[in-house]
């Protein structure tokens, strides 16, 4: 295979860039461009240049194989800054997606087109760095400092509708590599734009970077901040200055743990959807899925699914509630209408792909059925028994249970194989995490049939073994516990909350549970204490005996006034708790959070050990995907590693 190989078209040479899979920007490739700027400079008969790839994309970034790897010469700054000094004008033709790397080596080309599926931009703050190639510097000069501080901060590669809208591109073409030499020849006859480093740029308004930082600050994390900060530097600095600010931020940054946690849980998401246990197999298909149950969970799975384009039928109890489940998948449909996702035609279509109905008879030829009924063994189990009546003998049989354990509800199931746990999380149309909990009878099948139903969602598969609370809802478990021990060693739940916020979570555990409603996980617990079970009495159950389940009842761990979200701190949980309360610790917010995310870890170790989960990774991916644990901190594994 040739990295590189050029084709003459009269004067224009069109060179192909081949490095499967996705053209990433080994040394190789960076080697290959830089001298070949150079071999064609010195052929008089070429005039303009096109840079094409093979294979289904651009130069889509950089190479993960030498991340964190010493950079070796030439270094990518060299090279775009090699092909923008070329003597003889670059057009770069892009298609599938020109991002990092990719792109910055299409801006140092005078000229860019793409095709209309194609995407650019700039995503490494998602990976906790800045663009390092003048990234930062070019995209302000190309296409004005607010599409730059846009691409640049959120990291969201932007299409090439509008890229063309905004200057990053110059031309939206359909035949790629024929319209770009066209177009290479006919800008050959008309005035050559500047080189992109020579372009002038435009001050901002002070107000306008304030705004900015308001907005990069939310993500959390350093990236975004450094990468506006690099922007701003090169509206106020020359091209020099600015690159070898770009550059020691983005080598900063590269070394920093925000970096390597980004980097741990990206590698983590690639390997997660394709567990080698199941190379080679095949999965069932799951065109007609049968949902069970039209309340929270099984509205959200329902509505998730036809999005994806099966058909489904959902199985209430009776006509009311078919009704009522019917319009709960509905007011999703709404929901994205109203947010502008969805157009109204799109809504009916949706709408019209679920049908409702009470008559398991209609599931005669589903190919997947998904049980979201009530968290009761006794309602389950009937459902399955019906299901095992009406149901094809290799249909796939899920269950969505929380907490129960999956082999029960399967017991007398005929074809037992077929069965498996699709523990989905809520909004089920929204969170990203899929728990997949096979039983001792799962076939490898049906096992891949839940991964690959998570990759047609668009979610992500972690497969989980068998125990109280799966992975995700252990760990939760263990953290509420620990930081309710805490509370009782006298550290405050205001304090407790503050400190996981400024972990970087969304919510604190108490305020989390008052949102969720504190009575679902006491009623649990009451269930585990009336068959027996010593379920030692926590705080929550002390706040739920007094009626304060939450915000919904006006209070639990917090006090809340009607119509307004805002927690304050609540005597009457104080005087309710005074009891327990035995300490008088007072830790600093960051060692409250670090407590917490060990208790986590070490849940997770003892999970590992149980073979409840098969790599640490996959409890980070839990725990970012559907328990809001920061990303850039990488999940409590990462985290709490040696
Ligand atoms: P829900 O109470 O909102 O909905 C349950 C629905 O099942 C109701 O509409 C009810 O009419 C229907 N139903 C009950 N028995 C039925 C039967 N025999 N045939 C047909 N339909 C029947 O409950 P939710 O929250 O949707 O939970 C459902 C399941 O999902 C439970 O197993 C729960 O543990 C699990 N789950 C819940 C999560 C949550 O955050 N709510 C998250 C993940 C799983």
């Amino acid at each position: 295979m040739t990295l590189l190989t050029v084709r003459r078209d009269g004067e224009i040479a069109v060179v192909t860039l081949d490095n499967p899979p996705v053209n990433a920007i080994s040394e190789a490739v960076r080697k290959g461009l830089f001298e070949m700027v150079g071999q064609l400079d010195a052929d008089p008969e070429v005039r303009a240049v096109v840079l094409i790839c093979a294979g289904r994309t651009f130069l889509a970034g950089a190479d993960v194989r030498e991340f964190g790897k010493p950079p070796v010469e030439p270094h990518l700054p060299q090279v775009v800054d090699r092909i923008e000094a070329a003597r003889k004008p670059w057009v770069a033709a892009i298609h599938g997606a020109a991002l990092g790397g990719g792109f910055e080596i299409a801006m140092g080309c005078r000229f860019r087109v793409a095709v209309e599926t194609a995407r650019v931009g700039l995503p490494e703050v998602t990976l906790g760095v800045i663009p390092g190639a003048s990234g930062t510097v070019r995209t302000p000069r190309l296409a004005g400092v607010e599409a730059a501080v846009d691409l640049v901060t959120n990291g969201r590669p932007m299409p090439a509708g509008s890229a063309l809208k905004v200057g990053l591109i110059d031309a939206v073409v359909s035949d790629l590599e024929g319209d770009a030499v066209a177009f290479a020849r006919a800008a050959l006859d008309a005035e050559m734009p500047m080189p992109v480093s020579k372009r002038p740029l435009e001050p901002m308004p002070e107000e306008f970077w304030q705004k900015a930082r308001k907005a990069a600050v939310k993500a959390g994390h350093q990236a975004p901040l450094r990468a506006l900060d690099s922007i701003r530097f090169a509206t106020e600095h020359g091209f020099a200055a600015a690159m070898a600010h770009e550059r020691e931020a983005f080598l900063d940054l590269r070394g920093s743990d925000e970096a390597a946690a980004l980097r741990h849980v990206f590698f983590a998401e690639r390997a997660a959807p394709k567990p080698s246990a199941l190379k080679g197999i095949e999965p069932r298909p799951f065109k007609l899925v049968g949902v069970i149950g039209g309340g929270t969970m099984g509205a959200g799975i329902a509505a998730a699914c036809r999005e994806a384009g099966m058909e489904i039928i959902l199985i209430e109890r009776d006509e009311g509630a078919v009704a009522r489940g019917l319009s709960n998948v509905a007011a999703i449909f709404d929901g994205a209408v109203k947010r502008g996702k969805l157009a109204e035609a799109g809504r009916a279509e949706r709408i019209a792909g679920v049908r409702g109905s009470t008559d398991y008879a209609e599931l005669a030829q589903a190919d997947l059925v998904i049980e979201a009924v009530f968290e009761e063994i006794g309602v389950k189990r009937a459902v399955f028994a019906e299901l095992g009546r009406v149901c094809r003998p290799d249909a796939v049989l899920a269950t969505n249970t929380s907490y129960l354990d999956p082999r029960a509800i399967a017991e007398g199931l005929p074809h037992p194989e077929r069965f498996i746990g699709l523990h989905f999380f809520s909004p089920a149309h929204i969170m990203k995490l899929l728990e997949i909990v096979p039983t001792p009878d799962t076939a490898p099948e049906v096992l891949a049939t839940g991964f690959a139903l998570a990759r047609a969602l668009n979610k992500m598969p972690v497969q989980a073994g068998i125990c109280e609370g799966f992975i995700g809802n252990r760990i939760l478990k263990r953290y509420r516990a620990e930081a309710e021990a805490l509370v009782t060693q006298g550290v405050a739940i205001s304090e407790i909350d503050a400190a996981m916020r400024g972990y970087g979570f969304r919510m604190g555990p108490f305020e989390a549970q008052d949102l969720g409603g504190l009575d679902i996980a006491f009623l649990q617990r009451e269930g585990a204490r009336a068959a027996g079970e010593d379920v030692p009495e926590t705080l929550g159950d002390i706040l739920v005996r007094a009626g304060r389940k939450g915000q919904k009842t006006g209070g639990g761990w917090y006090d809340y006034v009607e119509g307004d979200r805002a927690a304050r701190p609540s005597p009457r949980a104080a005087e309710l708790l005074s009891a327990r309360i035995t300490g008088e610790q007072d830790l600093p917010r960051p060692e409250i959070a670090a407590h917490l995310v060990r208790a986590m870890a070490s849940e997770g170790a003892a999970i590992l050990e149980e073979g409840i989960a098969e790599r640490p990774e996959d409890i980070d991916l839990v725990e970012v995907h559907g328990y809001g644990f920061p990303r850039w901190k990488g999940g409590p594994m990462f985290a709490s590693r040696g």
